[in-house]
């Protein structure tokens, strides 16, 4: 196996964050979901947008992009993580573990003082990556159909 590298794309990677960001759709909600065709319809434009706004992470195993997690600033004192994924084949080898430390690193640097994310309930692999980084479960009463994570940052 090549080694793995962790990397925030810039505004001239939109293409090879355009592929990846589709196939992580397409494996995760399938290309009927909503999400997937607003997306799979961005103009290089749009993808070049969602770089300038949000800071946005790749996993490469040698030279191929296998990973992402993005992350942007909702407040002066907060950071929102979305969007943790890996393609099958590059899974268990601690790469998410990466991919999401370095939203929160990128976040500590800004000087925001938590993290958040959202997960399913029910999602076991996901629950043990951030736990593994400190997050912890917000409660927040009732039915759950998703569950917050948050992190106050070290
Ligand atoms: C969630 C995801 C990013 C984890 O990727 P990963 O780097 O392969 O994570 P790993 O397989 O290394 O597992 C990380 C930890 O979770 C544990 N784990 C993995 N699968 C698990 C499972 N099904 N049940 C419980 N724990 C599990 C591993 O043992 C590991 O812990 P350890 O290092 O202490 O042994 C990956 O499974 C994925 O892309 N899933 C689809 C998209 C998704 O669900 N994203 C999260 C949205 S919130």
């Amino acid at each position: 196996m090549p080694a793995a590298r962790i990397t925030r794309l810039t505004e001239s990677d939109w293409e090879q964050f355009a592929e990846l960001r589709l196939r992580a759709l397409t494996d995760t909600f399938g290309t009927d979901d909503r999400q997937y065709l607003v997306e799979a319809r961005f103009t290089p434009t749009d993808w070049r947008r969602r770089l300038r706004d949000h800071a946005q992470f790749v996993a490469v195993l040698g030279d191929r992009p296998v990973g992402m997690v993005a992350a942007y600033q909702e407040s002066a004192e907060a950071a929102y993580v979305y969007s943790l994924w890996l393609e099958p084949e590059a899974r268990g080898r601690g790469l998410a573990r990466l991919l999401v430390s370095a939203a929160v690193d990128w976040g500590r640097r800004r000087g925001v003082r938590t993290a958040t994310l959202r997960m399913a309930p029910d999602n076991a692999a996901a629950r043990a990556v951030y736990e593994s980084l400190g997050f912890t479960e917000v409660p927040t009463g009732g039915a759950k159909s998703e569950v917050v994570m948050r992190l106050t940052i070290p």
